[in-house]
């Protein structure tokens, strides 16, 4: 299978999608609307939606319901981002190539925007009208999968170990506990959640939870190379702005060279909790792979 056709493909469904839902920038109070807006549709690769889709693919044949279900990832995705941009917190100024939120409409909007993506996110996952087919029970298993996932003792608790880590001389046991959470724990949900939607038992459930894991670590291990190697133009962000910060990573530890191999090796493992899966975990492979080979 070609990998990007099929990211082409996802990424427009859930856009597609997500201009749908997302009220437009004329609604009141339109400020918000406007800048909730502009980063959402400032061109993220959405992978936490396509991660969603494909474990569903793995399992099953996916519903409708899978679009929301997925693109409430990218909410909360989006809202992380912009918050994680705000001077309190990483101070960066360009994000998905444009200017941070912040930058454009100044912290309190910033903040607001985050907070209403975060809110919608959960109204996108618990309206029955666009869930329509999915059992009640499975609907509020996701919906809990989620809360887990962004909460925290998921990625807000990462963000607050990544926060307090500053400056700090840091182990690798830290270093490792502050990705698998801040990056980690909404990968992770979103697998289950595709999972659970295309109603996989508990022994795939475990599988791709693994698989998940894997891939979380191997993602924010490739920002931390990408921070060392890539530049403003391809990566749409601030480049070099972790030692700037002072903030320890995995190229830190190993050197870029020696934290590429590591993603390889969590893409490898990761491959190999899918064995008992046919052709249909195809694209979840073909993730993996791309997850730590891409250059944005
Ligand atoms: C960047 O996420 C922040 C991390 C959690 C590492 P992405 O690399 O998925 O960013 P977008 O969504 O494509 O902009
Ligand atoms: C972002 O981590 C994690 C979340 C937003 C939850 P980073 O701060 O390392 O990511 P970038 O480099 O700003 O995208
Ligand atoms: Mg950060
Ligand atoms: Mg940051």
């Amino acid at each position: 299978m070609v990998i990007t056709a099929y990211l082409d493909q996802k990424r427009e469904e859930v856009d597609r999608f997500l201009d749908s839902v997302v009220p437009d920038a004329r609604t009141p109070p339109t400020t918000l609307h406007e800048s909730i807006r502009y980063s959402l549709f400032a061109g993220g690769k959405r992978v936490r939606p396509i991660l969603a889709i494909a474990a569903a693919e793995a399992v099953g044949t996916p519903t409708k319901a899978i679009l929301p279900i997925a693109s409430s990832l990218e909410l909360i995705h989006t809202y992380s981002l912009i918050h994680d941009d705000l001077p309190a917190m990483d101070n960066d100024d360009y994000r998905r190539g444009k200017p941070t939120n912040h930058k454009v409409y100044g912290e309190a909007m910033a903040i607001l925007a985050g907070d209403a993506l975060l809110t919608l996110a959960f109204d996108l996952c618990s309206r029955r009208d666009l869930l329509d087919g999915l059992d009640p029970l499975r609907q509020v298993q996701i919906i809990h999968e989620l809360a887990v996932g962004a909460g925290n003792l998921g990625m807000v608790g990462g963000q607050v170990l990544d926060i307090q880590s500053e400056n700090k001389d840091i182990d690798l046991a830290t270093l490792q506990n502050i990705h698998t959470h801040k990056t980690g724990m909404l990968i992770r949900a979103a697998v289950r959640m595709g999972a659970i939607a295309a109603s996989a038992t508990p022994a795939q459930l475990e599988r791709l939870t693994s698989y998940a894991e894997d891939v979380g670590l191997a993602f924010q291990i490739a920002d931390d190379v990408l921070n060392v190697t890539g530049t403003r133009e391809q990566l749409g962000k601030n480049a070099n702005t972790d030692a700037q910060r002072g903030k320890k990573t995995y190229p830190t530890f190993y050197g870029v060279e020696g934290a590429r191999t590591l993603a390889e090796q969590c893409t490898n493992r990761a491959i190999s909790r899918l064995e008992t899966f046919d052709a249909k975990a195809d694209p979840l492979r073909e993730l993996a792979k791309y997850i730590t080979a891409r250059k944005n």
